[in-house]
């Protein structure tokens, strides 16, 4: 696992961005993996900024959210489908069939998780998924306990997740405690992961991920499986990892290498 600590909320959001922006350079038809949540709002602003500038284009891309809420409608102000089209899709050249978000309001969900799986594969798998991090570890709507084989279905959330969420909806709205999620089979199949996390509150999620013993508690840190994850965190949601300056001492070491690479090709 790549672990990258920076000072800001703000600095996260602009490694995750260049992070975007290489991906779709290097490979103008990518299958992006996409997560709701506060976290990577300010990234999505930062790609609808270097859309509308012309660096990147998203007329080739196809997107694949993580997951939706069971029982909401995509026009709902609180479905993940509204929100997408809220914070990324209507600002950017992305094409509106390219856009995937797991169906809310489907008359059969167990069908139109299989779909989803298959829709994933008709496009190749996904190139680069992005993640963010539940207090309780979750990755999409993948509670404790959920195993490392899942693949997309339909999943109860946990107390502490709706409790989490209840602060998006109004004292009279029916909150949904059922959703539709990629499972963390499908998630370790993407072929690149970044997830990002910020804040104290997240610092103790982090730490298990990513220094804990590989376990259903924590879902996230089911990434340790996987061959190519980067976690990019702020200084608050690094609190509570053991071996910082450890990471900070390969991620120097890892720059000055990529330098050196550069420098090397140049001169041969
Ligand atoms: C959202 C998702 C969730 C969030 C997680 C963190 O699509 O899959 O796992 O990434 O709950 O949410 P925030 O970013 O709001 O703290």
């Amino acid at each position: 696992m790549r672990v990258v600590i920076l000072e800001s909320a703000e600095q996260v959001a602009e490694f995750g961005a260049t992070f975007f922006v290489n991906q779709i350079v290097n490979k103008s038809n990518s299958v992006l993996g996409l997560a709701t949540g506060s976290t990577p709002v300010s990234l999505y602003e930062k790609l609808i900024e270097k859309n509308n500038s012309g660096a990147i284009s998203f007329k080739d891309v196809t997107t694949f959210n993580l997951d939706e809420y069971y029982g909401l409608s995509g026009d709902h102000p609180q479905s993940y489908r509204f929100f997408m089209q809220q914070k990324l899709f209507d600002h950017i050249d992305v094409a509106p069939e390219s856009t995937h978000v797991p169906s809310g309001d489907c008359a059969d969900p167990h069908q139109a998780c299989k779909e989803y799986e298959q829709e994933i594969q008709r496009y190749g798998g996904i190139d680069l998924q992005l993640l963010g991090i539940g207090r309780n570890g979750h990755i999409g709507f993948n509670e404790p306990s959920s195993s490392i084989g899942s693949r997309t279905r339909v999943k109860s959330l946990t107390y502490e997740t709706v409790r989490d969420n209840a602060r998006f909806f109004g004292e009279n709205e029916t909150q949904p405690t059922l959703s539709l999620t990629m499972g963390i089979g499908t998630i370790l199949e993407a072929r690149k992961i970044l997830l990002m996390a910020t804040g104290e509150s997240k610092a103790d999620a982090i730490a298990y991920a990513v220094e804990g013993a590989i376990s259903a508690s924590c879902p996230a840190s089911s990434l340790q499986l996987h061959p190519d994850t980067t976690i990019v965190v702020d200084k608050a949601a690094s609190t509570e990892l053991s071996d910082v300056e450890f990471y900070l001492d390969v991620e120097e070491k890892r720059l000055a290498l990529e330098q050196q690479l550069i420098v090397n090709s140049a001169a041969a």
